[in-house]
């Protein structure tokens, strides 16, 4: 894993979107894994400005989200298709028969997260897998106790992931108690992983999943599996982790950042 601290939530956010746009711009044909939430609506705002000014191209990338709940249809504002479409779809040249998110809705929910793995199968499995991490420490929407080797599946929201999602549900409608996610299988199956981190509320998480043992009960720890993972945190989302100077000094030194390093990013 390579735990890379930037100063603030705009640098790290910044460097995430260059390395997305980096990603785009070496292989116009990536498959992308993404993910929703409060953290990657600017990721997605700083892609959209580099696909207005012409620096990156999507009609050749195909996506496959991480989760939708269950119960919610594509159509309805509160689902992560609605999500994607508002913050990214209808603002690059994607096409839309590329956009993948899992079905919540399915008449076979078990059926359809099958088919799910097979189209992320059939497109060659994903090149860049960009993650959240939740207050429960999950990862898609891998809550605690999920296997570590799980794929697309139905899985029980907790509550508190519920009340982290209650701000999307206005006039008293409920959280639904149930997503379609990946499965930490599937999410470690990524070529990379890039999962970002920002404030202070993901700092105790962020130090359990990164420097604490590997367990189901804190779902991102997996993460420390995978030998081609990048976490991006800002100075407040590191703030709990011990070995902080190290993670410093891969940034300031280490050649694969050098490009961005010069950039100044
Ligand atoms: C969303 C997802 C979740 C979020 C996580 C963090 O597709 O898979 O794991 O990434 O809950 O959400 P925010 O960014 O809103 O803190």
């Amino acid at each position: 894993m390579d735990i890379v601290i930037r100063p603030t939530q705009v640098d790290a956010v910044k460097l995430t979107a260059m390395i997305i746009a980096d990603t785009l711009r070496r292989n116009p044909a990536a498959v992308l894994g993404l993910a929703t939430g409060r953290t990657f609506q600017p990721v997605y705002a700083l892609l959209v400005e580099e696909f207005t000014e012409g620096r990156i191209d999507f009609s050749g990338v195909t996506t496959f989200n991480l989760d939708e709940y269950a119960g919610i249809a594509e159509t309805d504002p509160r689902s992560f298709s609605a999500y994607m479409r508002e913050q990214l779809f209808s603002k690059v040249n994607v096409s839309p028969d590329r956009c993948h998110l899992p079905d919540g809705t399915a008449a076979d929910l078990a059926e359809s997260c099958k088919a799910y793995e097979s189209a992320i199968a059939a497109a060659g499995g994903i090149d860049l897998q960009l993650l959240g991490i939740g207050l429960t420490g999950h990862v898609g929407f891998n809550e605690p106790g999920s296997a570590l080797h799980s794929r697309t599946r139905t899985k029980a929201l907790s509550e508190i992931t519920r009340e982290q999602y209650r701000q999307y549900f206005n006039n008293g409608q409920e959280v639904p108690a149930r997503a379609v996610t990946m499965g930490i299988g599937t999410i470690l199956d990524a070529q990379r992983c890039l999962l970002l981190a920002t404030g202070s509320e993901k700092s105790a998480v962020i130090a359990e999943a990164l420097e604490g043992p590997i367990t189901a009960s804190v779902p991102a720890s997996a993460l420390q599996f995978h030998e081609n993972c990048t976490v991006l945190l800002d100075e407040a989302a590191a703030s709990r982790l011990n070995n902080t100077e190290y993670y410093l000094t891969t940034f300031a030194h280490e050649p694969e950042w050098a490009e961005y390093r010069e950039r100044n990013l």
